[in-house]
């Protein structure tokens, strides 16, 4: 049994936000207390509407960003006490897929230097063998050889990210986080491209941290699913279990949302998704509300509510953060 995988463990980070002069300080607490463990060969899928964390536990899982309090622990080891051979390895071993495959690609590079970059960098492969190699790897994509030759803008939105997933795929990776890896596609693309998570996971045994804000999406490809809100998990649970039957206030609505999720774009093109039809706006993880986080939104609430703040604890066969389950 390989439990300790990747470990989480009450993962917290919390950026000072801009205060005037005078002011006392106040952070954004961006993650604040996640705790969740991944198993090798598994999916687990992070979901919550726009601001709850998602890309920060990304970016803690990856070291791409430091962690203000707790750890990340992937295959025992502590990632922040990561250097050398050991943080080169890492760099292997966890591989991620953005959302926008046009952004991670670099515009004048080709197809066969872009994926043979990585097995020179960490010399896997003789530069002779480089090209075989290549040709291999966008196979495994579903691409053909005449890819080999071209640049980024040759490509549609869909092929651009299946040469990203092949990026990842170079250095045999044993994690891939995806963040958000279908939302930039258009929808007749999208089925494409999760059908290839779905084939690299069958046929590699790679574990999957994705993240989606479409249900439906993680419902076909995961195993377990953290639900976030305001940077914390609220509910932690097998797919079909949270699926079938949902406990927590919060992932009821979630589910019963489904079909009233908006998803308008930023500048930047990415989308954000919101609940529509609630009665409460979404609180800032600048001023989380005291007691339940949820409370302000929540149809359930009772006087504890306001007070205590609801720790997460096993609930037949799944965590969930809610003083309706004792
Ligand atoms: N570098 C930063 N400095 C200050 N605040 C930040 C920073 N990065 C993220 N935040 C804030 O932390 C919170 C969580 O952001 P994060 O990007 O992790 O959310 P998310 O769940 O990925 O949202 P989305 O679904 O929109 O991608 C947000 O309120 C965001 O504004
Ligand atoms: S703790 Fe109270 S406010 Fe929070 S989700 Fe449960 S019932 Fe709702
Ligand atoms: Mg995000």
């Amino acid at each position: 049994m390989d439990m300790s995988f990747l470990d989480v463990q009450n993962l917290k980070k919390h950026y000072q936000a801009r205060s005037g002069l005078g002011e006392t300080k106040r952070f954004v607490k961006a993650v604040d207390g996640v705790s969740f463990s991944v198993k090798r060969d598994k999916v687990f899928a992070l979901v919550g509407e726009s601001g709850c964390g998602k890309s920060t536990v990304a970016r803690l899982i990856l070291k791409l960003i430091d962690p203000t309090g707790g750890r990340v622990l992937f295959k025992e080891q502590d990632i922040t006490a990561l250097k050398g051979d050991s943080l080169r390895a890492f760099r292997r071993s966890v591989q991620i897929v953005f959302q926008d495959p046009f952004a991670s690609l670099n515009p004048r590079m080709r197809v066969i230097d872009t994926l043979g970059e990585p097995f020179i960098i960490h010399k896997l492969v003789p530069r002779k063998q480089i090209r075989e190699h290549v040709v291999v790897l966008l196979e495994k994509v579903g691409l053909g050889p005449e890819a080999l030759m071209k640049y980024p803008h040759e490509f549609s939105g869909g092929q651009r990210q299946r040469i990203c997933i092949a990026r990842a795929l170079t250095v045999s990776p044993e994690l891939i986080v995806a963040d958000e890896p279908l939302s930039a596609l258009d929808v007749s693309i999208q089925a494409q491209i999760l059908n290839l998570f779905q084939q690299i996971r069958r046929d590699s045994g790679i574990a999957l941290v994705f993240i989606s804000h479409d249900l439906n999406v993680v419902r076909y490809l995961s195993d377990e699913v953290g639900v976030m809100y305001l940077g914390g998990i609220v509910e932690l649970a097998g797919t079909e279990e949270l699926f079938s039957a949902p406990k927590h206030p919060y992932t009821e609505l979630l589910l019963s949302s489904v079909p009233k999720i908006t998803t308008d774009r930023t500048a930047d093109q990415s989308p954000r998704i919101f609940l529509t039809g609630v009665q409460a706006d979404i609180p800032s993880p600048i001023d989380v509300p005291p007691g339940c986080p949820f409370h302000p939104r929540c149809q359930k609430r009772f006087e504890l509510c306001d007070k205590d703040v609801p720790a997460l604890k096993e609930s037949g066969g799944r965590q969930v953060a809610c003083h309706l389950y004792k």
